[in-house]
């Protein structure tokens, strides 16, 4: 065989196979970059194939090929984008005030700024922010609250203070609640940056991110990056088991679930997350959507082989989730005409297609950070309730935490389900419940604070001062106290300028604690601005945006019109467990506006439109 021939052989297998990325960059990877990472043991960590994307393909479960310009923007570990510059102080610590000194202790910012007690939200229920929590899960990872609770659980002790790793929560000697408690510390991680691997050589630090960055149901499909691990490879289902007479994903070694009491709860999941209850909830339910389209696709085309049928189950399950995302979810949260005026909602119903290559399918920092605000929104304690309405007891959200086992026992699901049903979300009027902020993990820690620990992370993740987000979105310059009154209640300007000297320390979600919500929404004006800049970035960046109709495999008219109809109401009447009466306005409270309707009043989809 002549040279040139042998050379064209490779160049071949080499397009065949794949060309080998950096996570990074989100670019090929060079040779000498290649050594660099050989000599550090890294390859693996820092660098992973992509096979030739094929423009008709389906999205692919680790997200890369989104972008046929860029194949690896979008996929599974490659960073997010910051909206603003970071700010840190020497090299990754947190940044200083403006005086040069340290800014106020996390743990005081929040005593000062979040009051502590149950108040119900009139209007919404505790769906909105379980639903939040799923969402989030679908671009975030809880790669450092595992990293606390399993690896580098000691930050609090003296002699680990200051190991690189460790960044505790220094607790202030006159704290309302711990003067008296003898807590002087809470246990935090340093978050895990992509210099930890050893897969850059910046000097900032950049945040590492386990999860595609596009709404594409990662909890279902993709958690770990295995996704294919879930598939039965037949007739298009995800693998189930059965415990108690209904089905869940399959337990393995693999699963986090510190708090199962055995011997009874013995549920773990292995491709799939273990961790607080609303996020199980909603994993639950969506995993079993996807068999429960699976097999309606089924009937109508039997002559389906296992993957078309997996794939079009997946893409209709997404398009349920985003739908539901889009159009139910975020008005109830954020008012439907600054959606429609974002351009974040079609108002027609049809197809729209506003994709742009040049946007590519990223995940902002800001807004994977600001959704913790909806921490604010947990009512802690869950009420539970029957298939018949009868309130049967409370249960305390943080008993249940990786307590994936709980679930499958007794008619647990069945209360829980009806709970969430039935009972309002805390009403974020600057205030937090208890169990969020004082209480701890059985067993595991004897305080958490969830929202101090969202506060520390505002300063570790080096977001840009408050005040500069204010300018981005409003076009307004701060230069004072005063000028925070567009946004900002006299009462709450004045507790902020007690725990900052300069207008300019102000902490971004420090800020977001003290707004008014955005007018015609019930969230704070700032994080209202960063989802709907995310959002727009999510809807113009994704080629397989489901409203689209010339993306690979696109739904036609008359499917997408049945797309249409996928709701909360219709995902429990699927799907969950016990389910007598549901509301139409899902995430909204019952009340004379929305009454509790059986499910025969939900509209169901058509799975005839499929049928080929
Ligand atoms: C190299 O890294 C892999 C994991 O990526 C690990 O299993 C292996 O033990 C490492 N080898 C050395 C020599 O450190
Ligand atoms: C910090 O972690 C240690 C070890 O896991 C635990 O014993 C301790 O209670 C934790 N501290 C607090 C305040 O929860
Ligand atoms: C922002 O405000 C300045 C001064 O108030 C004004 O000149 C400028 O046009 C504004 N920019 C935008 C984008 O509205």
């Amino acid at each position: 065989m002549s040279l040139k021939c042998v050379v064209a052989i490779f160049l071949l297998a080499n397009l065949a196979f794949g060309v080998r990325y950096d996570y990074h960059s989100s670019q090929p990877v060079s040779k000498s970059l290649l050594t660099y990472y050989e000599n550090l043991n890294a390859t693996d960590t820092c660098t992973f194939d992509i096979a030739p994307c094929d423009p008709n393909e389906w999205r692919r479960l680790d997200g890369s090929c989104n972008n046929l310009n860029q194949p690896a923007k979008g996929a599974y570990f490659v960073p997010m984008i910051r909206l603003l510059d970071s700010v840190y102080h020497n090299g990754n610590e947190p940044r200083k005030a403006a005086d040069g000194e340290d800014l106020p202790l996390p743990r005081k910012v929040r005593t000062a700024l979040l009051k502590i007690g149950k108040s119900s939200h009139p209007e919404l229920s505790q769906q909105v922010p379980s639903f939040a929590a799923y969402v989030l899960m679908d671009i975030a990872s809880i790669h450092d609250i595992e990293k606390m609770l399993l690896e580098k659980t000691d930050c609090c002790e003296p002699e680990h203070m200051n190991d690189p790793e460790c960044t505790p929560n220094i607790i202030p000697e006159d704290d309302p609640i711990h003067r008296f408690s003898g807590i002087r510390c809470l246990n935090l991680t340093r978050p895990q940056t992509y210099q930890d691997f050893h897969c850059t050589q910046e000097k900032v630090p950049s945040l590492i991110i386990r999860a595609t960055p596009s709404f594409d149901s990662s909890p279902i499909y993709n958690q770990f990056n295995d996704g294919e691990k879930a598939r039965t490879y037949k007739d298009g289902l995800l693998i189930t088991e059965e415990e108690n007479g209904r089905l869940f994903p399959p337990t393995g070694p693999r699963g986090l679930c510190l708090l199962n009491q055995a011997p009874k709860e013995t549920r773990c999941y292995q491709n799939h997350l273990n961790s607080v209850l609303p996020i199980h909830m909603y994993t639950l339910w969506f995993y079993r959507n996807h068999n429960f389209i699976a097999k309606e696709l089924a009937k109508v085309n039997p002559h389906w082989d296992d993957e078309t049928l997996f794939q079009t189950a997946r893409d209709i399950n997404i398009a349920f989730q985003q739908n539901m995302y889009f159009y139910e979810w975020l008005p109830a949260v954020m008012g439907y005409d600054n959606l429609v005026k974002a351009g974040i909602l079609n108002k027609d119903q049809g197809f729209r297609d506003v994709y742009d290559d040049k946007l590519y399918p990223v995940m902002t920092l800001e807004y994977n950070f600001a959704l913790r605000w909806f921490h604010t929104m947990i009512e802690a304690t869950s009420h539970l309730y029957d298939k018949e309405g009868n309130k049967v007891g409370d249960m305390p959200l943080l008993e249940i935490l990786f307590r994936t086992g709980w679930v499958p026992q007794d008619k647990n699901e069945e209360y829980i389900t009806n709970g969430f049903i039935r009972q309002p979300c805390h009403n974020p009027d600057h205030s937090i419940d208890y169990d969020i902020s004082e209480r701890g993990l059985p067993l595991v820690q004897r305080v958490l604070d969830l929202a101090t620990s969202d506060m520390h992370k505002n300063r570790l993740f080096g977001l840009a001062p408050y005040v500069d987000y204010v300018k981005l979105f409003n076009n307004i310059t701060v230069n004072d106290f005063e000028d925070l009154s567009p946004l900002i209640d006299e009462e709450n300007i004045y507790k902020l300028s007690l725990l900052y000297k300069n207008v300019r320390d102000i902490d971004l979600m420090a800020g977001m604690w003290s707004e008014r919500h955005m007018q015609g929404g019930s969230v704070s004006k700032t994080l209202g601005d960063i989802t709907l800049d995310a959002l727009s970035r999510s809807i113009k960046g994704d080629r397989h945006w489901y409203e689209r109709p010339n993306r690979p495999h696109a739904f036609n008219k008359v499917q997408l019109k049945e797309i249409r109809k996928s709701s909360l109401a219709r995902l429990l009447c699927n799907v969950g467990e016990g389910v007598g009466q549901v509301v139409k306005r899902g995430f909204y409270n019952v009340g004379p506006k929305n009454p509790l309707v059986s499910c025969s009043e939900i509209p169901q989809m058509k799975f005839s439109a499929w049928k080929e």
